[in-house]
């Protein structure tokens, strides 16, 4: 996939990381959205961390909440790439779990806007020039907490299961043009996400996954550098799930 310009938000985290790394070892030019509260002296030591391990990706700085911010962390990656984006993994997410009965309002925007209207913010930004060039992946992010629920995220799984509904919507809209749109699901992967939920609860749940144990982020990377794939052309619209069992339809 040599040439083609691969975009991941949140491309600095846990699951970012491995996405980038695998997409880059398929050959594209990767680009690493970053947050990290605009800690921009860590995600510079991210990347020198990468090229240390032979990876050499580019870093920009963005808010996936706020359009302005996507438009400038896009036309930053065009800059140094000279290029347009073909390949956007919407990645970034935010977990603030909590039960429903004592759910801030914050709680539950601040989910909904980092997960769900960032769909908006970044797609918007490339889907028409994927769309003219007659060649682009759309491959977001979701989750096993999407399709099966989970006690103390109806703000997480409302969000991440409002990405499928998008997904399935645009890849309908942009499938003539060489453009196509999926979902990932992954279940529990060893990410600092999983890492913040109570040891005993995370027990539970690990008891609860017929593999016997978390994912890899690894795992989620293959799958997202199997989709963006040129020979992928005639899976659009789909969801795969990679959680170890822990939810089958
Ligand atoms: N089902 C039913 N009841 C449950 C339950 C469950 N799964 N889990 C806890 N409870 C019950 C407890 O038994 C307890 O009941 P009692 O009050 O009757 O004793 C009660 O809920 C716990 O009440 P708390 O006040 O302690 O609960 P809380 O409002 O503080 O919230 C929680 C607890 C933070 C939600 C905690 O249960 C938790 O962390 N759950 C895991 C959430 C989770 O899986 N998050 C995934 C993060 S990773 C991620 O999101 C990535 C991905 O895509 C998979």
């Amino acid at each position: 996939m040599e040439n083609k310009v691969a975009m991941v938000t949140g491309g600095t985290g846990g699951l970012g990381t491995a996405i980038c790394r695998a997409l880059h070892d398929q050959g594209f030019i990767v680009a690493a959205g970053y947050n990290s509260g605009g800690n921009h002296a860590k995600a510079q030591a991210w990347q020198d961390k990468q090229k240390e391990a032979g990876y050499d990706i580019h870093i920009t700085y963005g808010d996936v909440t706020d359009h302005e911010s996507c438009l400038k962390s896009m036309l930053h990656i065009e800059e140094v790439t000279g290029q347009t984006i073909d390949v956007l993994v919407n990645n970034a997410g935010i977990t603030r779990d909590g039960q429903f009965r004592k759910m801030s309002y914050e709680q539950w925007h601040d989910v909904l806007s980092a997960n769900l209207d960032s769909m908006f913010h970044t797609t918007r930004l490339v889907i028409n020039n994927m769309v003219e060039r007659g060649w682009g992946r759309v491959i977001n992010i979701s989750s096993v907490n999407a399709q099966k629920g989970q006690f103390g995220q109806c703000n997480y799984s409302a969000a991440k299961a409002g990405i499928h509904g998008f997904t399935k919507a645009l890849a309908q809209e942009v499938a003539r043009k060489g453009v196509t749109v999926n979902t990932v699901s992954p279940g529990y992967i060893k990410t600092a996400m999983v890492k913040k939920i109570a040891p005993e609860v995370q027990e539970k749940i690990c008891a609860g996954i017929p593999v016997g144990r978390f994912g890899t982020p690894e795992e989620i990377g293959r799958v997202v550098s199997f989709l963006a794939d040129d020979k992928s052309a005639y899976i659009t619209g789909a969801d795969i799930s990679v959680n170890g069992g822990l939810h089958m339809f």
